[in-house]
């Protein structure tokens, strides 16, 4: 047997398709993987910055790994992904037995420092940001795992620099994958047996904008939709300042377009989303909300939304509590504001202390939570259309699948289902998924 490796992933869907993409150039470097950190000979972390936990838990981890390395002289631990990008150097500093730290854009570098590393036992952090034109041949090149879903990444970075956020920092300037790039991957994808592709960028609605002679989001969705084969369509995640009229006519026109939207609120104060620089006021948000709701009735809209963000006031915050009465989201995640070095948001006066964050952030949750369970619910007894993803546990005769909604759905069913569209009978919800039975 020959080397092994154990790859983490943490963070967002960018860092999902950025590790099938470690995953396949250690496989052609001849690695294999392994469940466990304790069988491997390669540790690689694909790691998250957006809040301080996220970065607090990448370097529990890696101390974590300290006896391993002790057990097994061999071992590599190397650190990727945003984390990686943000502290560089640093990390080789902090962590005596970590080896490699790529950043975000250095993916490709991968074999070049690993070979260093074994043969020189040279300990190196790469995490340059290279221009648009090298950019745009790097896209990540990915592997055939026969899923029935995937991801498929049209852009990558940000330009918004909203106040609080890590990610333009760790990710560089917005760039567009052309739309020919797009499509000859969403074949692929369908040829290999993929039945459902999100689209991922983190402001999707402004993809083509700075590349002259691409089509806009709503076209290239469009163009993706019309792909025989393909049965369900999504997209994340949108940015509510650049929902285009057109975007929003894609929800009546495009039938294999999933009836759910994820649009970040992030606050429903106007003075908040001023200072979070959002480009958008509450009343414009709802406005959005309208617009999508008259051309698809039965869309379900999800969010993120930040409580305690500097210089949030009480009567602040009961206006984001407001607005989650008036949308009923179908789901929100919630986050209390986490402040992320080189941000403009550190600079911001006004910090709002922890326990007033907790104290509002359960508030949000308990009213989100009610509107969520009546939402979910109100599916129980109804027959809805299941795109069936894979089985629960192997073996166990059970399915699992989405609804257009996007939630968790199991059900018992023959494994030959996998990756067909079968009518299913809710008969139970739960917090983050529900049971039903095959019709
Ligand atoms: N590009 C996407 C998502 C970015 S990160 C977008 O624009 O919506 C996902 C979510 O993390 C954000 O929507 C925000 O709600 C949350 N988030 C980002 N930075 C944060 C911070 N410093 N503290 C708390 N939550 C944060
Ligand atoms: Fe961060 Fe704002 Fe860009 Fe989203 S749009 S990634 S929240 S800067
Ligand atoms: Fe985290 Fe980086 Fe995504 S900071 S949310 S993994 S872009």
């Amino acid at each position: 047997m020959g080397d092994g490796f154990y790859l983490e992933t943490m963070g967002c869907q960018m860092n999902v398709v950025d590790s099938e993409q470690i995953a396949l150039l250690l496989g052609e470097l001849g690695y294999t993987p392994r469940e466990r950190p304790e069988d491997a000979d390669l540790i690689v972390l694909n790691t998250c910055a957006i809040r301080e936990k996220a970065e607090r838990k990448v370097l529990g981890h890696l101390w974590q790994f300290k006896p391993l390395r002790e057990a097994n002289p061999r071992l590599l631990i190397a650190v990727g992904g945003c984390v990686a990008q943000q502290e560089g150097e640093k990390l080789l500093k902090e962590i005596p037995h970590l080896d490699i730290v790529f950043g975000t854009q250095n993916i490709h570098r991968l074999p070049e420092l690993l070979r260093d590393a074994r043969e020189k036992r040279q300990r190196r952090a790469e995490t340059a940001f290279f221009d648009e034109a090298e950019r745009l041949t790097r896209f990540p090149e990915r592997c055939a795992t026969g899923a029935v879903s995937r991801y498929l990444t049209i852009m990558q970075g940000c330009d918004n620099f909203c106040a609080y956020c890590v990610v333009p920092y760790v990710r560089g300037r917005e760039v567009s994958r052309p739309a020919a790039d797009v499509l000859a991957e969403a074949r692929a994808l369908v040829a290999q047996g993929t039945r459902e592709v999100t689209l991922i960028g983190q402001n999707v609605n402004s993809y083509g904008r700075k590349s002259e002679g691409e089509p806009s989001f709503a076209e290239l969705l469009t163009m993706v939709h019309d792909i025989k084969g393909l049965e369900r369509l999504r997209f994340v995640t949108s940015h509510p300042r650049d929902i285009s009229p057109e975007l929003v006519a894609c929800f009546a026109t495009l039938p294999k377009l999933c009836r759910h939207i994820h649009l970040p609120l992030q606050s429903g104060a106007d003075a908040v989303l001023r200072n979070m620089g959002r480009g958008y006021t509450a009343a414009r948000y709802l406005e959005r909300v309208e617009q999508l709701r008259a051309a698809c009735p039965e869309l379900r809209l999800t969010t993120d939304i930040i409580v305690g963000f500097p210089g949030e006031t009480e009567s602040d915050f009961l206006e984001t509590l407001e607005m989650v009465k008036r949308v009923r989201f179908a789901d929100a995640y919630l986050f209390r504001y986490s402040p992320r070095p080189g941000t403009k948001a550190v600079t911001l006066p006004g910090a709002v202390p922890p326990e007033v964050q907790q104290e509002r952030f359960d508030r949000l949750l308990a009213v989100q939570d009610a509107i969520s369970r009546e939402i979910w619910a109100s599916d129980v007894g109804r027959t809805l259309p299941v795109l069936v993803e894979g089985e629960s546990r192997q073996g166990s005769g059970q399915l699992f699948g989405r609804s257009t909604w996007g939630r968790v759905i199991n059900f018992s069913g023959d494994v030959a289902l996998v990756g067909r569209v079968v009518p299913v009978r809710i008969t139970a919800s739960y917090h983050n998924s529900q049971l039903g039975e095959p019709v």
